[in-house]
C-alpha cells in the first residue's frame, strides 16, 4: 500500500449537547451542535516501527507491535491517549501496514472528559490524518471507522458525537430516524462553562436507569416534556429566535435537575449565567459535572461575558462550527 511521506494536518470539533440527552437513550431526540473549539493532529510515517504520540506535556512511544493495555500499564495519566492508540493500530491493520510506525502530535482546545466531545474529536481528527496519509478524505469513511473506535470508549453511544465532530453543523437526532441538519436563520453566541469536574457517562447513564426503573411515571412525564422542548427548541433555531432558545434551554436544565444529573458546582455555574444577562442555560452531556452551556445575547456577549466571568468557573465564548473535520 502506498502512503504520503509527508506530515499531514487534520483536525475536527468539539461538540454541545443543546438539547435531549439521557432522554435520548430512550427514543426521545437530542440537539446537538459542533463548536468551534478543535483538536488538531499531525500526522507522518517514521520508519522505526514505534507509535509515537505526543499530546501537551505528555507523550508515549510504544513499538507498533503493542497491545492496547501498553497504555495502562505505562502511565494511567495518559488513558486520554486510549482512543488515539486504537485508532492508529485499527488504521494501521485496516491498511495491511505491520512494517510503519506513525508519529502524532495532538493540539487540542477541548476540555477532556467534561461532555464537550473530546474523545469523539480525536478519534475524528485521528482518522482523518491516517486516511490523508493514504489519499483518502472520504467524510463518509472517516465517520464510519470513528464511531467504531469511539464506541470501544463509550459503549452504546449512539455515534452522534462522532457525527457532529465529522460533518459539522447542528444537528437533529432521532433514534429512529437518524440525523438531520438544522440551518439556523441568525448567528448565536454561546458560553460554556466547564466545573473541572470530570464525570463518566457510562455511571450517570446507569443512574438514569435506576432513576426510571424506580420512578417510571414521573420518568415518562419529564420524557414527555423534554420531547417537546427540542422541538419547540428546533423551531426557535430555525426562527432564530433567540428569546426562545434561552428558556427552552434554562426548561431543559430543569428537566435535568429532577432527573438527579445536576451538580452544585453546574448549579452555581447556571445561576451565574442567570443572574448577569444570559438568556438561559444548562447543563450539558451526561452531568454530575462536566460543562454548562448558556446562551448570550448576540449583541450584548461581551458586556454579559464580562459580567459572568467575574464569579466562579472556567469560560469560553464559542460560535457553531459548520466546517466539520477539515484537513491541511
Ligand atoms: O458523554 P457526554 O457527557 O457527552 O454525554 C452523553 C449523552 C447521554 O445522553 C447522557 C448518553 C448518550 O449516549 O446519549
Amino acid at each position: 500500500m502506498n502512503y504520503r511521506t509527508n506530515k499531514v494536518v487534520s483536525s475536527a470539533p468539539a461538540k454541545v449537547i443543546l438539547f435531549g440527552e439521557h432522554f435520548v437513550v430512550y427514543s426521545n431526540p437530542a440537539i446537538v451542535a459542533a463548536i468551534n473549539k478543535r483538536i488538531s493532529v499531525q500526522a507522518q510515517v517514521n520508519d522505526k516501527l514505534r507509535i509515537s504520540i505526543k499530546s501537551g506535556e505528555n507523550s508515549l512511544s510504544v513499538p507498533v507491535i503493542s497491545k492496547e493495555e501498553i497504555i495502562t500499564a505505562n502511565d494511567n495519566s495518559l488513558l486520554f491517549l486510549h482512543p488515539i492508540f486504537k485508532c492508529i493500530k485499527h488504521v494501521l491493520s485496516e491498511k495491511g501496514l505491520l512494517n510503519v510506525g506513525i508519529n502524532l502530535d495532538i493540539d487540542s482546545q477541548i476540555p477532556y472528559g467534561e461532555g464537550l466531545g473530546s474523545s469523539a474529536a480525536s478519534c475524528v481528527s485521528t482518522v482523518a490524518a491516517l486516511y490523508s496519509l493514504f489519499s483518502n478524505r472520504d467524510r463518509n469513511q472517516i465517520y464510519e471507522t470513528a464511531r467504531i473506535m469511539e464506541q470501544n470508549i463509550h459503549t452504546n453511544s449512539s455515534g452522534i458525537d462522532c457525527y457532529v465532530s465529522t460533518f459539522g453543523g447542528i444537528i437533529n437526532f432521532e433514534p429512529n430516524k437518524g440525523f438531520s441538519k438544522i440551518r439556523p436563520e441568525k448567528k448565536f453566541t454561546l458560553l460554556i462553562g466547564t466545573t473541572g469536574v470530570k464525570h463518566s457517562t457510562g455511571k450517570v447513564v446507569s443512574q438514569v436507569k435506576q432513576f426510571r426503573q424506580r420512578n417510571s411515571s414521573v420518568f415518562k412525564d419529564l420524557s414527555l416534556k423534554a420531547h417537546a422542548v427540542c422541538k419547540r427548541a428546533m423551531n426557535s433555531i430555525y426562527e432564530g429566535n433567540e428569546l426562545e432558545l434561552g428558556n427552552m434551554l434554562t426548561e431543559n436544565h430543569k428537566l435535568l435537575y429532577t432527573l438527579g444529573v445536576s451538580h452544585p458546582k453546574i448549579e452555581k455555574l447556571i445561576e451565574n449565567c442567570l443572574d448577569n444577562g444570559a438568556l438561559g442555560a444548562k447543563l450539558t452531556g451526561a452531568g454530575k459535572g462536566g460543562a454548562i452551556v448558556a446562551l448570550i445575547p448576540n449583541d450584548r456577549s461581551k458586556e454579559v461575558l464580562t459580567r459572568i466571568s467575574r464569579g466562579s468557573g472556567k469560560w469560553m465564548l464559542v460560535e457553531f462550527d459548520y466546517d466539520g473535520v477539515v484537513f491541511g
